[in-house]
């Protein structure tokens, strides 16, 4: 099978090596007669899968010892309610950072879920550039500051972590143990599995016990990060599937050097393609400020509109898919996500050059 250059978004390219292995497995798993996606949740079997796929992320992650590891369903989209519902007491408040699309929604979701402020906005410069920390406002009693590490879709990300005086509640679905994390200040940390770690259908939450201890028993039980802490993510059936190909993939990502090497992965990754456009003589342009320059999501336009259609059919042609930036802003974007092979951004920086001076 020949396959493409996937640039997408989201869910993402995963290892060959992760993919064969699930289906090697996936009829019947490992002499078990029946498939993991056939058994129950509360066989020995899947009890390993599962702790198994807890032990990598905590190691891998670092993630301190009175930090729970929850494996939800819903995407990081429930995390937007379920967050505020389960650290906000009933004279609370939350800020939110509005750095993009992703920061706006867990804010918007979050206003119906208890009393959060605007921390920070970025919306009248287009959401180009992450706040200076000076620029966040925290008002006095505040429960979380809310961030979104990376923004998908305007392709900006927090290049540092800074302490704001409150503990954090942080979307990190983009790049997702991608980069190291100061634990200390964060309380929550949340994200979908299927952009760095794995298929769709899993959310990681990372929830540190302290915030448990409000009283959450107006809330449905699914809704309350307390029940699943106690059952160990096993409160209803956990998306197996997902669970155990994430588990295959942080084994992946544990050979290639773990967070650091992904992080150097990242880093390497997206300065070819920011160098390609850089290099291009304003053929195509960066709309983002240099500091804050997604490692994961790198957008950027072409000069001359018009020559957008060709960009991407030629790039179709050569196997680049999934070019497209996010319909919302158009241009393009490349989602260099952990799996991404090094090999797909040479072809991509290699075709981007040479039709830069085919048509420039
Ligand atoms: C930063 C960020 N947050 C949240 C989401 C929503 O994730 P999900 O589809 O898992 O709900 C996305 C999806 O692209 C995202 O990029």
């Amino acid at each position: 099978m020949k396959r493409l250059h996937n640039f997408c978004a989201g869910p993402c390219t995963l290892p060959v090596t992760v993919l064969e292995q699930l289906a090697d497995d996936i009829v019947d798993f490992k002499g078990s007669g029946m498939s993991l996606i056939e058994m129950s949740h509360r066989a020995q079997i899947y009890d390993e899968i599962h702790h198994g796929t807890v032990n990598s992320l905590r190691r891998l992650y670092g993630a301190p010892d009175d930090v729970d590891i929850l494996l939800l369903q819903g995407g990081a989209s429930l995390q937007f309610a379920m967050a505020p519902m389960n650290v906000l007491g009933e004279s609370d408040k939350a800020g939110y950072v509005l750095s993009g699309t992703w920061g706006k929604k867990a804010y918007e979701d979050a206003q119906l879920c208890g009393t959060v402020y605007p921390a920070w906005t970025g919306a009248e410069e287009g959401y180009s550039r992450m706040p200076d920390p000076s620029e966040i406002i925290v008002e006095d009693d505040t429960r979380y500051l809310h961030v979104t590490s990376n923004e998908t879709i305007g392709g900006i990300r927090m290049a540092d972590f800074h302490d704001h005086g409150v503990r954090q509640v942080a979307d990190m679905s983009s790049d997702y143990l991608s980069r190291p994390i100061p634990w200390d200040l964060f309380d929550v940390v949340y994200g979908g599995a299927q952009k760095n770690l794995g298929p769709a259908g899993l959310a990681v939450v990372f929830v540190r016990r302290s915030v448990l201890d409000n009283d959450l028993s107006h809330l449905p039980s699914y809704l309350r990060y307390d029940l699943h802490s106690e059952a160990d993510s096993l409160a209803n059936t956990p998306p197996v599937f997902a669970i155990w190909a994430t588990g295959l993939m942080l084994d992946w990502m544990e050979e290639k050097g773990g967070v650091e090497g992904m992080q150097g992965r990242a880093s390497r990754r997206s300065s070819m393609i920011y160098d390609a456009i850089e290099s291009s003589d304003g053929f195509y342009r960066s709309p983002v400020r240099a500091d804050d320059r997604s490692h994961m999501n790198i957008v950027f336009t072409l000069a001359d509109a018009e020559l957008e259609a060709d960009f991407f059919a030629e790039a179709d042609a050569l196997g680049l898919a999934n070019l497209k930036g996010h319909r919302s802003v158009g241009g393009a974007r490349a989602s260099v996500y952990n799996a991404l092979p090094t090999e797909s951004v040479r072809v991509l920086v290699d075709f981007m050059a040479a039709f830069a001076s085919a048509k420039g």
